[in-house]
């Protein structure tokens, strides 16, 4: 669980064993992430993932993009812990680790402007100002041409669509093997631990930031992802 946007003790241990129970599609993002790098900047010299969690999509990123460095940004020590361990010493002369939230001032060695950012399923934590200020962040620390991919939680449109939504949701997380009881507690946190905004607010937040070009990736249950040129 995360509470403030901080992972709660053990829990970067039970992330990677739960969040394909949890997130629908979970693994299909990562799939399709690389694959929206492969066509849109096939050859990225530096990619920086924020809130990069366990590090689960730049291990796979690593895998593919063989003469690209990984930048792996999250403010939580646990987390990167995790990540860390998976990935430092197999891969120790391309990827770096910087403990720091997106909202952060994050200075890159040698002042060096990432062809890729991604930052999935990190900034719903923050409020409004906060989630515009990451957005802008990343805008900024971008190469002009580079290329931004988020997914994030998703608020539908309208409260019958949000209530059918968190049915579909907690439907999926049962039918996967999550407990009813342990279904519940998640389906709570919406809007309560975490804040999601709509298709729309993200479209017109990624425009006002200064991209030129924003797309939508990827839509499934309540999950989102949108890609961006700056
Ligand atoms: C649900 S996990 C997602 C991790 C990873 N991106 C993935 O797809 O598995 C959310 C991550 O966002 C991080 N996080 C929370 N607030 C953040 C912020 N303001 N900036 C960057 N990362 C943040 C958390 O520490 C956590 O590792």
């Amino acid at each position: 669980m995360f509470k403030d946007g901080k992972p709660t003790q053990n829990f970067p241990q039970y992330y990677d064993s739960h969040i394909d129970i949890t997130i629908p599609y979970y693994h299909t993002f990562n799939i399709e992430i690389i694959n929206l790098v492969k066509a849109a900047c096939p050859e990225p010299a530096l990619w920086l993932d924020t809130g990069c969690g366990t590090g689960t999509l730049v291990g796979k990123a690593l895998q593919v993009f063989s003469g690209t460095q990984f930048i792996l940004v999250d403010p939580s020590s646990e987390m990167m812990a995790v990540a860390k361990s998976k990935l430092e010493s197999k891969y120790s002369s391309r990827v770096s680790f910087l403990e720091m939230s997106t909202t952060q001032e994050i200075i890159l060695p040698g002042d060096k402007k990432p062809d890729v950012i991604t930052a999935v399923m990190c900034h719903h934590y923050l409020r409004e100002k906060g989630r515009v200020e990451a957005t802008r962040k990343c805008y900024e620390l971008l190469k002009p041409g580079g290329l931004f991919i988020t997914f994030e939680n998703i608020r539908p449109f309208t409260l019958p669509g949000t209530d059918i939504g968190k049915t579909n949701w907690g439907n999926f997380q049962i039918a996967a093997g999550k407990s009813i009881a342990e279904t519940e507690n998640h389906i709570k946190r919406f809007g309560v631990e975490y804040f999601p905004i709509t298709v729309e607010q993200h479209l017109a937040l990624l425009r006002d930031s200064g991209f030129k070009v924003v797309e939508l990736l990827w839509y499934s249950y309540m999950q989102a992802g949108f890609y961006c040129i700056k």
